[in-house]
């Protein structure tokens, strides 16, 4: 039944011991029994409502979004780490290496484009420099790299996978040298964009299936050129070639299922499709950080592993630094920082009186202090409030994202 299996969703994704330890991926049978439980899991999506015979139609759209919201707020927060540097701190130097690496990653792709070999030394100061950055603080530069415009979506999309990779291998307890890996992997994983014909790549509107046909040959085209240069380290290829495989056997090149797709690849599937929708596109513009976690919930099962997405959700929290919610109070605030203490209680500017209609003096609040009484009531879409200098707010940067 439908409302059972919502309840099954919450219950194995919480009572399942593989959640409440640290990750060990690499035995295939805790995997296995993951996935098998999963299955029942998301089938609860909406948009597969319209099969679910009518005597089960009765579990509402509120309640089944209640039921994945509390699963979410059930991740522990057990490995989330208090960062050394203030996120205040590091947000400025996380824009500086935002604005250089973005300024890489296009000249990159253009030598690419050229047929020249990726400058693999280049790449790996790069990648040093997002991962250096993560490791002071691992909330500035992944809030940081999610504000794009339309034209520079592709650059900075791969530094955004890029720090995003190194913050949930380091989450999934991998060693420096696969993290730096990973990272690599992360700013490459679209190089095949490159020479995608530019009027497809920034198309303002939907696809044609010719033209998806056409865009869904990047992942061959980037692994192609990857073999032609020297960077030939096959965690790049393998993430390259392998990010828009999906667990279910949905996604391409190859069709693969479950298993026989790598741990890092599967990493770069879920950090892909999180910062692509987080993201102002040429043909969307981007969804709130925490509703696109929602989303992503939604969608787990077949496009994502689930263990990895959890994993993910603990690396950049259930409210992500940016994400607008509103309070108990009435009062509407964004988050600006994790806490380290728990994943729903973030740091909160508070900015905004839904019972006066009016702006009030910026105030941060700490929900993980004790003596705060106001909580979050649930996320606040920020299309419907269009506040100009949201991104300012949370990020303390002048002019971001104006
Ligand atoms: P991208 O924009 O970087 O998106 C990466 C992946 O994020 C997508 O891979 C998809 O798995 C996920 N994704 C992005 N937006 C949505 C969404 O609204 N809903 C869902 N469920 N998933 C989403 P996909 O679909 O294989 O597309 C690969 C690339 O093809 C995209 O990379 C983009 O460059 C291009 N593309 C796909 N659809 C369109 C479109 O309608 N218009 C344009 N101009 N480009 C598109
Ligand atoms: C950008 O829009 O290029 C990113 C913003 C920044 O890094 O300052
Ligand atoms: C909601 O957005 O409706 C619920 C918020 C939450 O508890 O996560
Ligand atoms: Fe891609």
């Amino acid at each position: 039944m439908l409302g059972m299996h919502v309840k099954e969703f919450c219950g194995s994704w919480m009572d399942h011991p593989f959640f409440r330890s640290s990750f060990v991926l690499s035995n295939p049978k805790d995997v296995q029994t993951i996935r098998a439980s999963s299955i029942r899991e998301v089938w609860i999506d909406s948009s597969k409502g319209l099969d679910v015979p009518d005597n089960v139609a009765a579990v509402s759209r509120q309640q089944i979004d209640r039921e994945i919201d509390e699963a979410l707020d059930s991740i522990s927060p057990a490995n989330l780490a208090e960062a050394p540097v203030s996120i205040e701190r590091e947000m400025a130097r996380a824009a500086r290496i935002c604005t250089q690496a973005k300024q890489a990653v296009v000249q990159m792709f253009q030598e690419a484009r050229m047929g020249n070999a990726v400058d693999r030394g280049g790449a790996l100061l790069l990648v040093e420099d997002i991962s250096d950055s993560v490791s002071r603080n691992p909330y500035a530069l992944i809030s940081m790299a999610r504000i794009k415009n339309a034209d520079d979506y592709t650059y900075m999309h791969s530094v955004a996978v890029c720090a995003m990779m190194v913050a949930l291998g380091r989450q999934l307890g991998l060693d420096d040298a696969q993290t730096q890996s990973a990272g690599m992997a992360g700013l490459l994983h679209d190089l095949g964009k490159s020479v995608m014909p530019p009027q497809i790549l920034n198309k303002p509107g939907k696809l044609t299936e010719a033209e998806f046909a056409v865009m869904k040959s990047h992942p061959i085209q980037g692994h192609a050129m990857l073999l032609r240069s020297e960077t030939h380290d096959p965690v790049s290829l393998d993430v390259c070639l392998h990010h828009h495989e999906r667990v279910d056997g949905s996604g391409y090149p190859k069709g693969l299922k479950g298993d026989e797709i790598s741990l890092l690849a599967k990493m770069g599937a879920v950090c892909d499709v999180y910062d692509a929708i987080t993201s102002n596109r040429p043909y969307k513009e981007g969804w709130d950080p925490a509703e696109s976690l929602r989303k992503m919930a939604e969608w787990s099962k077949g496009h994502f592993d689930l263990a990895i997405f959890q994993a993910f959700v603990k690396s950049i929290g259930i409210y992500p630094v940016g994400s607008l919610v509103l309070m108990k109070s009435g009062r509407i605030g964004v988050v600006t920082e994790q806490t380290g203490k728990s994943l729903t209680t973030p740091k909160v500017k508070l900015f905004f009186s839904t019972k006066s209609s009016m702006r009030i003096p910026a105030m941060t609040v700490d929900l993980s202090n004790p003596h705060t009484v106001d909580r979050i009531e649930g996320r606040e879409d920020p299309a419907k409030w269009n506040f100009p200098d949201l991104h300012e707010l949370w990020s303390g940067i002048e002019g971001l994202g104006r």
